[in-house]
């Protein structure tokens, strides 16, 4: 590579308090350094979005590190690499691996989330989702932690969105009764028309309080849990007994740290019905990766898992994806197209 790229990227300006907004963020350019002996340069296509970024963004004890100020956007992406000096890694090839919001991103191959190669013959953003972490972890939360069976009743909580609407395919796949909670009447509708939910509760427009009576009064086999706060308080008293329930996230916190959100008031009902709550967290899960891509890669080429992006345009909207996230403007996994 002889010509020079200039790179444009976000770094982290300050720490949100509360929501996650573009002044937290700052946008510069650079011009791309030469290459290492046993680095590559990788051209970003796609970046992927997703909650937990909010989070990496306080400066607390979690699974791991923040972000720093002045560091880049931490985030997944997927790319073609245009220059190689690492023997395992070949210009051409496609990649995807935490190289971050920015255009350009500099690799040895292993970070956070190591470096691995995009097969032939898959979209080039799938490996970003369906087939990374958020397939992964509709798949583990659910058959390792729900453990459902044909027949019985499962409750998802941000069930139109990427994770939610994996979990509730794999469930109706297994033969379960499948409600979705979700916001606004497209999500809603979606759920039904598209994916084969038995039934959706739309928490922006109905009390779910009601709905849940309704439709699941008591008989709530398994919980995946994406929201936390007061949906997760009715869930509650609607599980039956032995009950399961999956804490996979809790957005209705906005992930903040400066408010935190009630503890949940029915938590005795996990005493009075039996039931097991737990949480985790998709990275502990890497050595059978493998085992569950092979598994998505298959029920999604036989049509059996429909897959939804919703994808901005261009790095200058990367503050506004991830904000996008916290107030449900995204009917998809959200993406930034470059
Ligand atoms: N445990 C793990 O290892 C792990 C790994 C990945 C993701 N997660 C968790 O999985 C969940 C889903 O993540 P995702 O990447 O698939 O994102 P997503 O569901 O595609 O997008 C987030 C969705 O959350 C909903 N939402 C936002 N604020 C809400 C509120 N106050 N109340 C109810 N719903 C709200 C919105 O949908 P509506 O329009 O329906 O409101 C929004 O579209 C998150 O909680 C995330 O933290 C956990």
């Amino acid at each position: 590579m002889t010509e020079t790229l200039t790179n444009k990227k976000w770094t982290l300006g300050a720490r949100p308090e509360t929501s996650v907004s573009r002044e937290h963020f700052k946008f510069e350019t650079e011009i791309v350094r030469p290459l290492a002996d046993g680095e590559f340069l990788v051209k970003n296509q796609y970046i992927a979005f997703e909650p937990a970024q909010r989070g990496w963004l306080n400066d607390v004890r979690s699974y791991l590190p923040p972000v720093a100020i002045g560091e880049v956007m931490r985030s997944g992406a997927a790319g073609e690499i245009i220059a190689s000096k690492h023997s395992d890694y070949q210009a051409g090839e496609l990649v995807q691996g935490s190289f971050g919001w920015q255009e350009y991103a500099i690799s040895d191959g292993t970070g956070l989330f190591p470096v691995t190669k995009i097969p032939a013959g898959i979209p080039m953003s799938y490996p970003l989702h369906i087939f990374g972490l958020t397939g992964l972890t509709a798949y583990f939360g659910l058959l390792d932690l729900g453990l459902p069976k044909a027949g019985e009743t499962v409750l998802i909580s941000g069930a139109a969105g990427a994770t939610g609407s994996t979990v509730g395919q794999i469930a109706k796949l297994l033969g379960c009764r499948v409600i979705g909670i979700a916001g606004g009447q497209a999500k809603c509708q979606w759920l039904i028309d598209e994916l084969g939910y038995d039934a959706v509760i739309d928490y922006k427009s109905d009390s779910v309080e009601q709905q849940l009576q309704e439709v699941c009064k008591n008989s709530i086999d398994l919980f995946f849990d994406n929201v936390g706060g007061e949906i997760l308080d009715h869930a509650l008293v609607n599980m039956a007994n032995n009950g399961r329930i999956v804490l996979c996230g809790g957005i209705s916190s906005g992930y903040q740290v400066k408010e935190l959100p009630p503890g949940p008031k029915n938590y005795m009902q996990l005493v009075i019905r039996r039931c097991h709550m737990e949480g985790f967290i998709v990275l502990d899960y890497v050595d059978r990766y493998p085992e569950a891509r092979e598994q998505l890669m298959q029920w999604v080429d036989e049509g059996k898992i429909l897959v939804k992006e919703h994808i901005l345009e261009g790095i200058e909207q990367c503050p506004e994806a991830l904000a996008g996230l916290f107030s449900g403007q995204n009917f998809g996994k959200q993406l930034v197209k470059i």
